[in-house]
């Protein structure tokens, strides 16, 4: 008897998903090995609750929702921003930060085969290489090179890896560098079945941006940066060319806040643009992701005409090594969302579906901020700092990243 085959067909008995195993014995020794070791390893009782809370709408109605206060760089004296540059200059030669990039997403929308970071937005620059100018410019500037965390996916980390490889890590330091995966879940169809991308494979999708604690924690990062003596982890997107990782004066203000997460927003472009939205949910910072964000708050206004929920979030994160090492140990909630997945159907044959057909679970870096209940927010100009590249063509695009680029650093 095969002891791993019993337990994982009892398991899909138990929870009514007995389809992955349809095409079992058409599978040779090594992909009926696989698949097992796939069942074994999923969470059933969490995917079931997950999909029933699919069915069920989000609950905003009943949370008390403001907006949330911030510092307007703008508005600093020359006096207070050197002040803060002074503490976070001084923490940033010390050693005292570390950085990540967030490069697990599929960049479905840019249409680019392969990695996002990976895309070139000029002949002789790909994204990758844009971010880590900005480490070389601050090894230039604070005498020290920064450890690099570098989040993927299991569908892009040997791309990844490779890419920097063939590029000899852009002339960083190979050591200061270090990738991890991030998690993964199963896709679930509308009528509550795991569905499958081959007869041998169940099909799995990365687990959203929020996954980056557990994951770092699971690859003894978090470990690491504590031994290293590291206070703060700035995190930040792989997507925006206009990323300022190394920012003296947020490591200031935020230390004077005496706050253990802060994060970057530059004001909302109009009630659509799609952009997460920071606000205050019953007392405690949160963001509202667009796709979430009821028409009437995107489009509430204040009495000076600005929007009432305008600040966006822009993926510029930071936390404190403290904040870092509880959060890493808490399951962040589920964010569901309807997508269109090519699957196998019961006779075998490769779906293309038009319309969406199953369920993706996504966790979400900001909902790590739910946990305290104050944090540092710095509004910084848009054409300074937020140049993302999202879609094929139009807004955010990498034309519009281009121009944006060009115009901060002055090239013709
Ligand atoms: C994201 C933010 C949104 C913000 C916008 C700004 C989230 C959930 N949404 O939206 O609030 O206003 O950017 O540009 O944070 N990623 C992973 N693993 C995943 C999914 C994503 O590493 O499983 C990474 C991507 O590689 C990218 C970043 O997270 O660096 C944002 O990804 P994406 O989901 O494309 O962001 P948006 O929908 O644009």
């Amino acid at each position: 008897m095969n002891v791993k085959y019993e337990k994982a067909k009892e398991i899909l008995e138990n929870y009514h998903q007995e389809q992955v195993l349809k095409f079992y014995e058409e599978l040779t020794e090594s992909e009926k090995e696989n698949l097992l070791d796939q069942i074994l390893k999923i969470d059933f009782e969490q995917i079931l609750e997950l999909y029933h809370q699919a069915q069920q709408q989000p609950e905003l109605q009943n949370d008390k929702i403001e907006p949330i206060p911030y510092v307007d760089k703008q508005k600093l004296t020359e006096e207070e921003k050197e002040k803060y540059e002074k503490i976070g200059r001084e923490k940033i030669k010390s050693g005292k930060l570390a950085v990540a990039t967030m490069a697990g997403g599929q960049g479905t929308r840019l249409g680019h085969k392969g990695p996002k970071g990976s895309f070139y937005l000029f002949p002789n620059k790909s994204i990758f290489e844009i971010i880590c100018d900005t480490l070389k410019q601050a090894q230039k500037e604070y005498g020290i090179t920064l450890n690099w965390y570098i989040m993927t996916s299991k569908e892009n980390h040997e791309e990844t890896t490779l890419f920097f490889e063939k590029n000899q890590y852009f002339g960083y330091p190979k050591e200061k560098i270090t990738f991890f995966t991030q998690g993964e879940l199963p896709m679930v169809s509308h009528e509550g079945k795991i569905i499958l991308s081959s007869k041998g494979t169940i099909k799995e999708a990365a687990d959203g941006n929020g996954g980056i604690f557990e994951s770092m924690r699971r690859a003894g990062i978090i470990e690491e940066l504590q031994k290293n003596g590291v206070e703060w982890l700035f995190i930040g997107s792989v997507d925006n060319v206009l990323l300022k990782m190394v920012d003296p004066l947020l490591i200031g203000l935020t230390e004077t806040q005496k706050h253990l997460a802060a994060s970057k927003t530059v004001a909302k472009r109009n009630p659509k643009e799609k952009v997460g939205v920071f606000c205050k949910i019953n007392g405690k910072p949160n963001v509202i992701e667009y796709s979430e964000l009821p028409q009437e708050m995107a489009e509430l206004r204040d009495q000076n005409g600005e929007l009432y929920y305008g600040e966006s979030h822009v993926m510029c994160n930071m936390f404190h090594i403290q904040m870092l090492q509880q959060i890493s140990k808490t399951k962040l909630p589920y964010h569901i969302a309807d997508k269109k997945a090519e699957y196998i159907n019961t006779e075998g044959n490769l779906i293309t579906p038009t319309e969406p057909n199953c369920y993706k679970f996504e966790s979400f870096i900001f909902d790590a901020f739910k946990s305290i209940e104050e944090m540092t927010i710095l509004r910084v100009k848009r054409e300074e700092e937020f140049a993302p590249v999202k879609n094929a063509e139009g807004p955010d695009s990498p034309e519009t990243a281009r121009k944006l680029y060009q115009d901060f650093y002055h090239i013709k």
